[in-house]
């Protein structure tokens, strides 16, 4: 079965130099790669078999986006919500990604505060209802306390990542992916499920090695 592997790059590389030859070093067909905004353009130049993808969807520069080939949007990662990005602005920029033909991938995931509290259901819950019925659309869960750079550097139990995702699966009709702290050495204990059909990697898809290794 066809897994999706999505490169999001989220604030690296630092340059617009390292990040035309990161993106020139892992242009595959089997990986969508998501440079930050301000890199889109000049990766755009570069890449020739990756489907393009952008980390967010400012609603003002959405044709601009589409005008430089961006298939897939992400939404709703825990970066934004942690600067304040509610589900309601999640919910309006998703109707736009569909309107405008995007794919959108939105990310879903509780702190380690709602984990702890057992509230990761209600808040998974109240984040997926942002999904309309029979939309063409991926949803990445996302633990935020599991991913590398803002969580605990531990990355969540696959038996339990897949029991969040059939969850998720009994609310909304949707592809799944898991993220947080994915790599080579991890990415089969996940992706050996059919009910998870990709992973949204950050740190390691800026190793081209690595992330080669993982499609
Ligand atoms: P890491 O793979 O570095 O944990 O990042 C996950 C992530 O936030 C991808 O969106």
């Amino acid at each position: 079965m066809y897994k999706l592997i999505v490169a999001n790059w989220k604030n690296n590389p630092a340059t617009e130099e390292e990040a035309v030859n990161l993106a020139g070093k892992t242009d595959h067909e089997n990986l969508v790669i998501c440079p930050p905004l301000h890199f889109l353009k000049s990766v755009a130049g570069v890449v020739k078999k990756s489907p393009l993808g952008a980390q967010d969807l400012p609603e003002s520069s959405a044709v601009e986006l589409k005008n430089l080939g961006v298939k897939y949007v992400i939404l709703g990662h825990s970066d934004r919500r942690s600067i304040g990005e509610t589900n309601e602005t999640i919910a309006r920029k998703l109707s736009l990604a569909l309107s405008l033909d995007f794919i959108p991938i939105l990310c879903v995931g509780e702190t380690w505060e709602e984990k702890q509290s057992g509230r990761k259901e209600e808040v998974l819950r109240e984040q997926i209802k942002v999904v309309p019925s029979g939309s063409n659309i991926y949803v990445a869960y996302e633990p935020v306390w599991a991913i590398s750079t803002s969580g605990s550097g531990q990355r969540d139990n696959p038996v339990e990542s897949l029991e969040t995702i059939k969850f998720l699966k009994s609310l909304v009709q949707a592809h799944f992916l898991y993220g947080g702290s994915v790599a080579s050495k991890n990415i089969g204990d996940y992706l050996k499920y059919e009910e998870i059909e990709g992973a949204l990697v950050g740190g390691a898809s800026l190793m081209p090695e690595e992330i080669l290794s993982m499609i």
